[in-house]
């Protein structure tokens, strides 16, 4: 088996000494052993200066256990209240500030990610429990974000003369539209964060930043390097907390104007009540991305080799967590068979393991709750008889929250309880004939965020992709990793509400719209 290629984009000299580098193997060793007892904190920063937090909590990693990654405070109501105050005072200032000067701020984040690389990357290890290949892709998509948005804000979001038909001067210009609160999820914790707090910036949008809790020591340093790209404090603030009492105080304040939203649906549909039911019966917009349960078909003309290759990318990279990652695959039965025993072998060939070695290729799960997820549903289905196979878990595994690639087979989608989170992956047999049975139950579940097809027959591929609700759609290849620009991310129906991240309608959801008719 080849170990798997490590991509570095691009050579990092920039970097002091003491921050590490991740240019050769040698360079990669040191860089760990720099950060192996480094602890970092996660506090509310209000206005540009960190404060001290409420509620203070260790944070763990998912893997090496016995180890305390740093600390956690929350922001008080105070704080959330002092923070919205600014955010609201100097909108004008940040909405009013020239386009241009916004565009190259990002731009110049981007590089400042780009600096902090290696401690990112260990960061995107440490807590996020991603494989080197995973973070290093992770800091590359933050990084598109912010180039993407700079120029897409360039083309797009500048004022434009319009038709005239009675001798006025119109124009159509694009503003910020007051203070976005970006809540974002632990298993894009840079990339996902990043990308919503450039869009909602560069549109003239002050942005108060809610990360995922197990996640939050990552948005911290990515904060702080926003201040050092040379962001004003009053621009992006910091506001780590958990649920109750201090998201209800952010929710039901109006001035609030939209919330950008990634995580789970369920989580989504409460966000729209609490906005809906606000008292002072403010208007907010909500720009949801959520999850989803992702199918992939397999006819007997698709080529199997390739069919496995996508599969196991699909299903078992990143260990599963990913919205866009595949939970279903429908085999026609005539190359079930051969397929179900070519993924066992592929299967039987990935290294679970370690983050910071560089041939894993399934690290940890994000954290002990959900490995007991993972592991209930895994037992439910050995119980029913309906496990194919799952890899074993050897004595070191007990050192972090790691679930094994797991086969199921089901006759139908609807014996999914929901969005199964984790590396474990159900195939379900398929008759020719009942392909219009299999795309309705498909689009039944209500999801639809990513769908994949494999078959070399044109008239088979166009009839499916005719029939299935998916936001994105991949044929004969996998299924996750949309490349910002190129395939703008996204779905419909219980999976989000749209527009596209990385795609070139997203930042007019960011926007406000005004007309200047001048008569001259
Ligand atoms: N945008 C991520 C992917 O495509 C979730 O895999």
């Amino acid at each position: 088996k080849k170990p798997n290629a490590i991509y570095l984009p691009v050579r990092d000299n920039s970097q002091g000494e003491n921050l590490g580098s991740l240019d050769t193997w040698e360079a990669w060793k040191t860089t760990i052993n720099h950060y192996k007892t480094k602890q970092w904190y996660c506090q509310p920063i209000i206005d540009g200066e960190i404060s001290e937090g409420v509620q203070l909590q260790p944070i763990y990693p998912s893997y090496q256990l016995d180890r305390t990654l740093g600390y956690y405070s929350g922001a008080s109501i105070e704080q959330i209240k002092q923070a919205l105050s600014i955010a609201e005072y100097s909108l004008p200032q940040w909405r009013n500030s020239p386009l241009s000067q916004r565009c190259d701020m990002l731009r110049t984040y981007a590089q400042t990610l780009q600096n902090n690389k290696a401690e990112l990357t260990c960061l995107l290890m440490y807590e996020a429990g991603k494989t080197l290949r995973d973070a290093l892709n992770e800091i590359r998509e933050a990084i598109d974000f912010c180039y993407y948005y700079a120029n897409l804000a360039e083309q797009s979001l500048h004022a434009e003369t319009l038709v005239s038909v009675t001798g006025e001067k119109n124009t159509l210009s694009y503003q910020g539209q007051g203070t976005f609160l970006c809540i974002s999820p632990w298993n894009f914790p840079l990339a996902i964060f990043t990308g919503q707090i450039a869009a909602a910036l560069v549109c003239g949008n002050t942005v108060i930043a809610k990360p995922a809790s197990v996640t939050s020591l990552i948005a911290f340093r990515a904060t702080e390097l926003w201040y050092t790209a040379g962001l004003p404090g009053y621009a992006l603030q910091l506001l780590p907390f958990q649920r109750g009492e201090q998201a209800e105080a952010v929710l039901k304040d109006s001035r609030i104007a939209g919330v950008a939203f990634t995580g789970s649906t369920q989580t989504a549909m409460a966000l729209q009540q609490q906005l809906a039911s606000r008292g002072d019966g403010a208007i907010s917009k909500l720009i949801a991305e959520t999850g989803g349960i992702n199918a992939m078909i397999a006819d007997s003309t698709a080529l199997p080799e390739q069919v496995i290759l996508d599969v196991i990318q699909s299903a078992f990279n990143s260990a599963g967590q990913r919205c866009s990652a595949l939970r279903v695959l429908y085999v026609q039965e005539d190359i079930a068979e051969q397929i179900e025993r070519r993924l066992v072998g592929a299967m039987d060939t990935l290294v679970i393991g370690s983050p910071e070695k560089l041939n894993t290729d399934i690290g940890p799960v994000i954290n002990k709750a959900a490995m007991d997820r993972l592991f209930d549903h895994i037992e439910l289905c050995r119980a029913q008889n309906k496990l194919i196979h799952e890899l074993p878990l050897q004595e070191q595994h007990n050192q972090g929250y790691f679930v094994p690639p797991t086969l199921i087979k089901l006759h139908s989608i609807d014996e999914l309880p929901d969005e199964v989170f984790g590396p474990v992956l159900h195939i379900i047999r398929y008759a020719r004939e009942d392909i219009d049975r299999v795309i309705n139950e498909i689009n039944r579940s209500g999801y639809g965020l990513t769908f994949g097809i494999h078959s070399r027959n044109d008239h088979f591929i166009n009839k499916v992709i005719a029939g299935i609700e998916a936001g994105n759609i991949y044929i004969n290849r996998d299924q996750v990793g949309a490349i910002v620009g190129s395939q703008p991310f996204g779905g419909i129906g219980l999976s989000g509400t749209g527009p596209k991240a990385g795609g070139p309608n997203y930042l007019k959801s960011f926007s406000r719209e005004m007309t200047v008719s001048r008569n001259t």
